[in-house]
């Protein structure tokens, strides 16, 4: 047995694992409740997918609309979401996003402003009204930005590119983590009477996708080895703009914001397809003729607004329709073009990362001619089962929000929605852990045997004598899950998908990276391995699972909602053997809540 006094050990009251917009959001609240408190990160401050989100922050600010209310912006989630988000987060949400967006302006966060100089918001899929608060199309940077700043201020304690390698427990609660130091390769001990995870998804799990290395579904794996339960994991969202040319960008998010701005999709007939795909819910809402968008466009409230405005499943698969009828553009994608629709200044003004990243990554001038975008996989609906107000877990002291969390968004979630998730569950996981850690009597006691454990599964991938290259499994894992898990899925497709996991799953068995502990990129890959498998495996079971089609999830062989699935959540959980995934019937909304999401806009507004 090793001696736990030999390992480098710190000790905090709680634990962030993540260092996005939703663990610093997490921390700086724990910090506040006079807890000490670590983020624990395997990459760099500022690296976290949070800069993914471009376009914009969904807060119901009123600032653009004064007609716009939490109730409508709770509507528009929940009906995005397909009715299966949890009704009690889309209400913490929708109500208290407008207060976390103002106070991390007074925190710093530089918004764009209108002409009264209030925060200026734009249009986005989805949104009945221009909502998002943003910063041209930088928005998640300028915030992660404030909240670093905040958060350093406030003495919260760092640790960068330390990889947690899995949770301690003292019986049924959490106590705390192993982490490995990516510089020197030596572990060290987290020892906390309470742990939020914030690690965001697995997109990494796929070829195509807005994520960058970070995204391997680390949260997710902890949590489940853990016994914590995973839920609503079938629904990935496939953002449909991410560059497709050139091959090394292909998947590079490309912002809603540009179709907010007034950019439109064209099919290689120069045609205007959205017009071809309005869905009935959202028929009454979207605009079905191109002068009646346009002057929308215009400014026209009387108007509807633009079908390229629907929500993102919607349009994703709309592009791929188009590819695959050979209406595509020639690297199989749609084109999106700003150039004829807002003069030069403009676009640069309000898409600056936009302009540069099309003229430096694909010589590609966006105030002169379109770009070429295609769907790719941008982030998880699904995630760690919480309870809603507090973020806990099923497991005791173990807390999750952002994207790591499930609930918030159900079957789709809506562009925008994203940021203010973090900033409200953020600050409610660490109201939640604070609360939990303030009635805790003792530290949990650590166990040896399971620091060992933890221990021992990383440095087996360095010294067996031979085994797979852990680069190679990625890569394989990612074609399996772009081919068989991926936009429209079939139940034949699926089993495959979970076949060929079971392969990949006994080749990381026996992965082998080669080279010793100390900067070692290929063991710190194999590590993301174990992650990612098992994050794709409750993806892929649920998707399996779940016979409809629903949001992100598009079922070729069940088409359509089914109404006795608009009644269960899919949950995944460790079973004795293996993993486990079935359906768990719904609470019945609350009837307040249930009353303003069928209500008319009419109803709502006055
Ligand atoms: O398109 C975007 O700017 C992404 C925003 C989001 O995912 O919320």
């Amino acid at each position: 047995m090793i001696n736990l006094s030999e390992i480098q050990t710190f000790e905090h009251d709680v634990l962030v694992i993540g260092a996005g917009g939703a663990g610093l959001r997490a921390a700086i609240a724990c910090s506040a409740h006079g807890l000490t408190t670590a983020v624990l990160s395997k990459s760099l401050l500022g690296k976290a997918h949070t800069v993914m989100a471009e376009g914009g922050c969904a807060a119901a600010l009123g600032n653009v609309d004064p007609r716009d209310n939490w109730k409508i912006h709770f509507r528009d989630t929940m009906r995005g979401g397909k009715f299966l988000n949890q009704w009690r987060m889309a209400e913490l949400h929708a109500q208290q996003a407008p207060d976390r967006v103002r106070e991390l302006e007074e925190w710093g966060a530089v918004f764009d402003r209108t002409k009264d100089g209030l925060i200026n918001q734009r249009n986005f899929g989805g949104h009945r009204y221009p909502r998002l608060a943003h910063v041209g199309d930088r928005t998640g940077l300028e915030m992660i930005r404030s909240l670093q700043d905040h958060g350093v201020h406030q003495g919260i304690d760092f640790y960068m590119e330390c990889k947690a390698l899995g949770l301690l427990k003292d019986g049924d609660r959490v106590a705390g983590a192993v982490g490995l130091w990516r510089e020197t390769g030596r572990f060290a001990i987290f020892r906390a009477r309470a742990v939020i995870l914030a690690t965001g998804g697995g997109g990494r799990a796929w070829s195509v996708t807005s994520n960058s290395w970070e995204y391997s579904g680390d949260g997710l794996a902890m949590a489940y080895n853990a016994g914590a339960e995973l839920m609503d994991m079938e629904f990935t969202q496939f953002h449909p703009t991410g560059m497709v040319w050139p091959p090394s960008v292909r998947g590079i998010l490309v912002t809603e914001g540009v179709r907010g701005e007034g950019g439109i999709l064209l099919n290689n007939k120069n045609e205007r397809f959205m017009y071809n795909y309005i869905p009935d819910r959202f028929a009454a809402e979207t605009a079905d003729t191109i002068p009646e968008a346009d002057r929308w466009l215009a400014g026209d409230d009387s108007a509807r607004r633009p079908p390229e405005l629907l929500t993102r499943d919607v349009v994703a698969r709309a592009i791929l329709a188009e590819v695959k009828a050979g209406r595509g553009s020639p690297h199989g994608g749609a084109f999106l073009d700003i150039a004829n629709r807002r003069d030069a200044e403009a676009i640069k003004r309000k898409l600056p990362s936009m302009y540069h990243q099309f003229k430096e990554l694909a010589e590609v001038d966006i105030t002169a001619e379109a770009m070429e975008v295609g769907p790719t996989l941008h982030y998880f609906m699904g995630g760690v089962r919480v309870e809603a107000d507090s973020q806990e877990t099923t497991v005791p002291g173990l807390f999750a929000c952002g994207e790591c969390a499930a609930g918030l968004h159900g079957a789709n979630r809506l562009g925008g929605n994203s940021l203010s998730d973090l900033l409200v569950f953020g600050k409610l996981a660490g109201d939640g852990a604070a609360d939990y850690v303030q009635r805790l009597d003792a530290t949990p006691a650590l166990d040896a045997a399971q620091v060992e454990a933890l221990m021992r599964g990383a440095t087996d991938i360095l010294n067996r004598e031979f085994g797979t290259n852990p680069y190679l499994i990625q890569e394989d894992l990612q074609q399996v899950m772009q081919e068989f898990v991926g936009i429209i899925r079939t139940a034949g497709d699926l089993a495959q998908g979970l076949k060929e996991l079971e392969r990949l799953k006994q080749q990381a068995a026996e992965v082998k990276a080669h080279g010793a502990s100390q900067y070692n990129p290929g063991w710190h890959q194999a590590l993301d391995v174990s992650s990612l498998l098992i994050t794709s495996e409750a993806v892929a079971r649920a998707a399996l699972l779940r016979e409809e089609s629903r949001g992100a999830h598009t079922r070729l062989d069940f088409e359509g909602e089914r109404e006795e699935w608009g009644t269960v959540n899919v949950i995944v959980s460790k079973g004795p053997d293996d993993m486990v995934a079935r359906t768990e019937e719904r609470p019945p909304p609350p009837e307040a809540l249930a009353a303003i999401a069928y209500a008319t806009l009419e109803e709502l507004e006055g």
